[in-house]
């Protein structure tokens, strides 16, 4: 059971606990197109019977575990060219949470976070789009918190690199503070470089060796950047010039190279 939060200005002041659902990024895709919410309302759930992930892939989590939530918000102060600001935002924000009890926490783009080179987090932001700025995002977040058994050993959770059995009620409270934080920042538009310098500086890969599968090819590249748009930055070893990388056209491999989590 998850209560709304008091010691916010945007963030979860209304909250809609759903014990379980479908999807809450579904249900909060609803009432935005219903227009029955404010902004920073947060649907929040402890099952999630259909899970989505990103590139049509399912978010599995064992019930009454993890955070699972999807956050409402009006970024219409966001040109659509700026909309990656938001991944980052949230990426930022997740990180800082996570970071309050371990190191090693580190995001890979465009918006996950693992800690030493497992995942525990997930998100799919879902804009909606009118003009040239975003009406509304659905920011659906995932973070494993208690759960210890996973089906792939890429993943893990809080509870396995911190080793504490923590409240998810208190922690989603946590959080949300801190998301709260990082919206109001990117809201007053004055520090978009900031969010962009931290996103880069805690970014897997950047300006390290990490292996890639490019083209069917395994190669060795370093992140130098991400555009504003989004795109990812990479300098190919033995290639010339920098690729620049959107969603599906690069794939991150894990192997021995590809572990400078340090
Ligand atoms: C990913 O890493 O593939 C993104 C995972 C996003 C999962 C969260 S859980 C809450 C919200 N509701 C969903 O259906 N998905 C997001």
């Amino acid at each position: 059971m998850y209560k709304p939060i008091h010691n916010t200005l945007i963030i979860g002041k209304k909250l809609i606990y759903l014990p379980s659902c479908h999807s809450t990024n579904d249900i909060a895709a609803e009432l935005v197109l219903n227009g029955l919410v404010e902004e920073g309302a947060v649907v929040i759930t402890d099952n999630q019977t259909g899970g989505k992930g990103q590139r049509g892939t399912k978010w599995i989590s064992e019930p009454s575990q993890n955070l699972m939530l999807s956050v409402i918000l009006r970024p219409n102060f966001l040109p659509v060219a700026e909309q990656f600001l938001i991944s980052q935002m949230v990426a930022l924000a997740i990180y800082d949470y996570l970071s309050f009890y371990t190191n090693d926490v580190k995001i890979k783009w465009p918006n996950d976070i693992y800690i030493s080179s497992k995942k525990v987090s997930g998100t799919l932001i879902e804009n909606s789009i009118q003009g040239a700025a975003i009406s509304s995002s659905v920011v659906g977040i995932g973070i494993n918190m208690n759960q210890t058994v996973f089906e792939t050993l890429r993943s893990t959770s809080l509870a396995l690199e911190a080793g504490i059995n923590v409240n998810l009620r208190q922690e989603f409270e946590k959080f949300a503070q801190v998301l709260d934080a990082g919206y109001l920042r990117l809201k007053s538009m004055k520090n978009n470089q900031m969010i962009r310098d931290l996103y880069l500086k805690n970014l897997y890969g950047y300006q390290k060796p990490v292996t890639f599968k490019y083209q069917n090819e395994k190669v060795i590249g370093v992140v130098t950047g991400i555009e504003n748009n989004g795109r990812l930055l990479v300098k190919i070893t033995g290639r010339p010039g920098i690729y620049d990388f959107g969603l599906k056209e690069i794939e991150w491999v894990w192997d021995e190279l590809s572990t400078p989590f340090s």
